[in-house]
């Protein structure tokens, strides 16, 4: 759980008024309808709601993948709305890590290219790129997977390269939509701790979105969105490190409410 005084820091993510709408024909698609919060840095935040309440939006736009309809998104000092295309690629390659539902590995690389390739963009010598690539690989326990080919891995293998791949260039902030959408109940336990795990050690933020309730339930707070707009958010998480595989979830604390918005 976020302890208060990452509460009193200035947040990392602050995001106003912020609306995203989609011409499709004739019709207009509200995908975002007015939305504000903040995150602050260290936390580990799951953004939650059903299947087209805007998730995905909302977290592409965090990202720099989208541009906002209207509203601001300021990350640390950075208004992401005045960035031009070019600075929003220097910033996706700089500042932040995403891990995808689909792994998104590139299938002509074998795993250690694909957690070096981040770092090729910073001008990092070839024997650096694997020596960290390497090192990566290890801490989320892949390390003897160097050489398959993504279809030479497992789900769970690859999005543990996945990980590493988010993490090498050591982003300040890691963005995952519904990350453990393809694995089973067992893996997906091993890299939500993983990940909880890791943002903890290096002091990063991380953005979760999911539709799924019980992996929200281990963040430290939890965005409720429907339809384009934020209707609750609810602080305290459980701690996927502390539990064991046989915990049940009914034997947890329950999260509290903590306030409604909108
Ligand atoms: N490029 C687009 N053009 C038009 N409409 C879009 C586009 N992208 C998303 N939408 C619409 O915006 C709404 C929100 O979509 P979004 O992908 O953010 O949902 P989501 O919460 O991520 O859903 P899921 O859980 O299924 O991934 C949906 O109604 C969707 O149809
Ligand atoms: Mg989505």
């Amino acid at each position: 759980m976020a302890e208060t005084t990452k509460n009193m820091s200035a947040p990392v993510i602050r995001v106003k008024d912020l609306y995203k709408i989609y011409r499709v024909g004739e019709t207009k698609v509200r995908a975002l309808n007015g939305v504000d919060f903040e995150i602050y840095k260290g936390e580990f935040v799951a953004i939650v709601g059903t299947s087209g309440s805007g998730k995905s939006t909302l977290l592409n736009m965090l990202a720099g993948l989208e541009k906002p309809t209207k509203g601001q998104i300021i990350i640390g000092k950075t208004h992401m709305e005045k960035l031009t295309e070019k600075q929003l690629v220097a910033f996706r390659r700089e500042k932040v890590g995403f891990i995808f539902q689909s792994y998104n590995l590139l299938n002509t690389m074998n795993a250690i290219e694909n957690v070096a390739l981040p770092l090729s963009f910073r001008g990092v010598s070839k024997k650096d790129r694997l020596k960290k690539a390497r090192e990566f690989m290890s801490l989320v326990g892949v390390a003897d997977q160097e050489k398959h080919m993504p279809n030479q891995m497992s789900g769970g293998q690859q999005q543990r390269v996945g990980i590493a791949r988010a993490l090498v260039v050591n982003p300040q902030i890691i963005f995952a939509d519904e990350p453990t959408g393809n694995l089973d109940s067992k893996t997906t336990m091993e890299v939500l701790r993983l990940m909880q795990r890791i943002v903890r050690e290096q002091q990063q933020t991380l953005v979760m979105v999911t539709h799924d309730n019980h992996l929200a339930s281990y963040a430290d707070r939890r965005i409720r969105i429907v339809d384009g707009k934020i209707t609750g958010i609810e602080t305290g998480g459980r701690s996927a490190l502390e539990e064991t595989d046989k915990t049940a979830p009914e034997a947890q604390q329950p999260a509290q409410m903590e306030d409604i918005t909108v």
